[in-house]
Parts: structure tokens; sequence; C-alpha cells
């Protein structure tokens, strides 16, 4: 595990303008030497990032890139006391909080700016490239029973839909954990859950968002698309996450105090699957229908060909054409 570098985070801060800039120059201004940028640039291209060099310019980006920067996080955020660590690689952030789960009970957040290891649900990898995108967990005990939070990864999706109002429209949930904007996936939940003998539930909240991806060097198997694909722009991570995590502890509040029921109707205005006729697969079935929404537990209600409505409290799911 690498925790976030102040350093690095300045120098690359100074090489985002799009211009070149000399190592001696830049280390006089951050009080570093030569040799010390040149190690940070270094590890930049380990990390994937590419640079043009001139022997008398020094340094460039060939891509903008920004940082996750806690500085600037945290003047964005509501809850000051919550902690946060930001890592500059880890292997999973889900990973990383599990050993934190029986601390004090309060909720405590992990931001990777890459994952060696990235997990998706139903085994699958979740391709996470550094310094583009959002990985990010949250450690959070709930005191209820882990059969009252069937409905929680819904709740994600409509967080993070809620987020990116900012950013446009026609940002949809597709049940049960998925953000997709014209039918390419744009976020997902991982949610790894353990009940506790008195009755309480510890969650972790993995979620991944794709932000200022553009490219995909390791073919990932679904359709995906990204802010800055949707939006043709640079995406400032920072503010994007601090507004994320006020949205969250906000709707993790009411979810707590209400259940699902309180967010029917959220769910309603956003669902990419309404009415649709989709196929739904488990590990070893599979099965046709209309979708008829979400019950009061989260379930998906689908109409089968005989016309019962039956729900369902797993699985994937594709709309057929
Ligand atoms: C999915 O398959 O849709 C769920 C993807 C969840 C990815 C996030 S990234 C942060 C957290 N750490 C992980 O290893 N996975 C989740």
């Amino acid at each position: 595990m690498r925790k976030s570098n102040f350093n690095l985070i300045d120098i690359v801060e100074i090489l985002n303008d799009g211009n070149f800039h000399d190592g001696s120059k830049m280390g006089k201004d951050l009080n570093l030497t030569r040799a010390a940028i040149w190690k940070s640039v270094k590890k930049l291209k380990e990390y994937g990032i590419s640079f043009e060099v001139s022997t008398s310019k020094g340094y460039k980006l060939s891509e903008p890139l920004q940082l996750l920067d806690i500085r600037k996080i945290r003047k964005l955020i509501t809850d000051q006391n919550i902690p946060i660590d930001i890592l500059e690689s880890i292997n999973s952030t889900n990973a990383y909080l599990k050993p934190f789960k029986n601390d004090n009970n309060s909720p405590k957040i992990c931001l990777a700016e890459y994952q060696e290891i990235g997990k998706g649900r139903l085994g699958r990898n979740w391709h996470s490239p550094f310094g583009q995108n959002i990985y990010f967990s949250l450690l959070y005990n709930f005191k209820k029973d882990i059969s009252e939070l069937s409905g929680l990864s819904l709740i994600i999706g409509l967080t993070i839909v809620k987020t990116l109002e900012n950013y446009g429209k026609n940002f949809q949930v597709k049940w049960p954990n998925d953000v997709i904007y014209e039918n390419a996936k744009l976020a997902g939940t991982l949610i790894e859950m353990q009940a506790e003998a008195n009755g309480s539930c510890q969650a972790i909240i993995g979620i991944g968002i794709n932000v200022n991806m553009i490219k995909d060097d390791k073919n990932v198997d679904q359709l995906w698309i990204s802010l800055r694909k949707i939006t043709n722009q640079y995406i400032d991570r920072n503010s994007l996450i601090a507004a994320f995590i006020n949205n969250l502890l906000i709707y993790i509040k009411k979810f707590e105090d209400y259940g699902l029921k309180a967010f029917i109707d959220e769910w309603k205005n956003y669902d990419a699957l309404y009415n649709k006729k989709i196929d739904l697969k488990n590990l070893n079935s599979q099965i046709s229908g209309i979708v008829k929404g979400i019950n009061e537990q989260g379930n998906l209600m689908l109409e089968l060909e005989n016309g019962d409505i039956k729900s369902f409290a797993s699985g994937d799911t594709t709309i057929m054409k």
C-alpha cells in the first residue's frame, strides 16, 4: 500500500497546465531537489502516465491529470470528522477497509488512485487505471439486521445519479447496482456485508465511477462510458468526490431512518429497466420478462410470459433488443 504523497500531487498540479516545466525550476518552487522531481516523474511513468520530455524545456504531461487531494476534498465536505484515507496504490479499497471493521463502529472512507486487483460483482475484475477514475469505499455500521439492508445498493446508485445531476441529464440506475448513460456502464457498486451477533451489520460499500478514462487498454468486457466522454471535459475528481460524500451520508441516513420505501419514487424516475423486456441471469438460471419496478425490499418485479409477476433478489440484467 502506498499512502498519498503531497509532493507528487503538487508536481502534477504544476504540470497540469499543459506546458513544459523545467525540473530545477519546479524543484525550487516546491522546495524539492531535481532528483526528487525526476523520481516522481519516473513513478508516474511506471503508473502509465505519459510525458513529453525536452532536454531544454523539461517535462510536459501528454494528457491532463489531477490527483486526489485530501486538502481540497476536506474543504468541500460537510462531515469534517469522517476519517478518509487516500492511497496512491492498493489491491482493493474494499479489502483495505476490512481490518478497520471493529474500530469503534464509526464510518471510514478509503479512496485510491490505483487498484491492483479492483473487484467487481460476480467475481469480475474492476479496471482501475491510475489517476483517472474514482475507486471509493465506505465502511459503515448499520444498527439493523442484514435482512433490512437488501435495498442498500439501490440507494447507492441513486446517490451517484443525484451527484451527477450537475454534469447533465440521462443518467439512469440499472437494477441492482449500476449507473448507466445511454445503455453504457458509468458506475458500479460492490457491497460486502457481515452480520454481527448484536443484530447490527458492518457494510463495506465499494463504488467505482468512470470519470476521466477515455481509452480502455484492458478490453473491459462490458459497454462502458466515462463522464469525460459524456461531457467532453476533463473532470475535477476532488469536487466530484466531495459532492458524492455529502450526498452519500444524507442518503444513507435517510435509508437508516425510513428504509427503501422512502426512495421508491426516486427509483422510478431513474429506472432504466422499467417496462423493458430483459434477461435475468443467476448462477444456474436464466429467465426473461418485463420489468415492473422494484418492491420495498429492493427486489426486481418481473412480469413473466404467463402474466404472473414474480420478485427476484439477485442477478444480472440485460435489456433485450
Ligand atoms: C460492479 O461490478 O459493477 C461493481 C464494481 C465495484 C468497483 C469498486 S472500485 C472501489 C471498490 N473496490 C473494489 O475492489 N471494488 C469496488
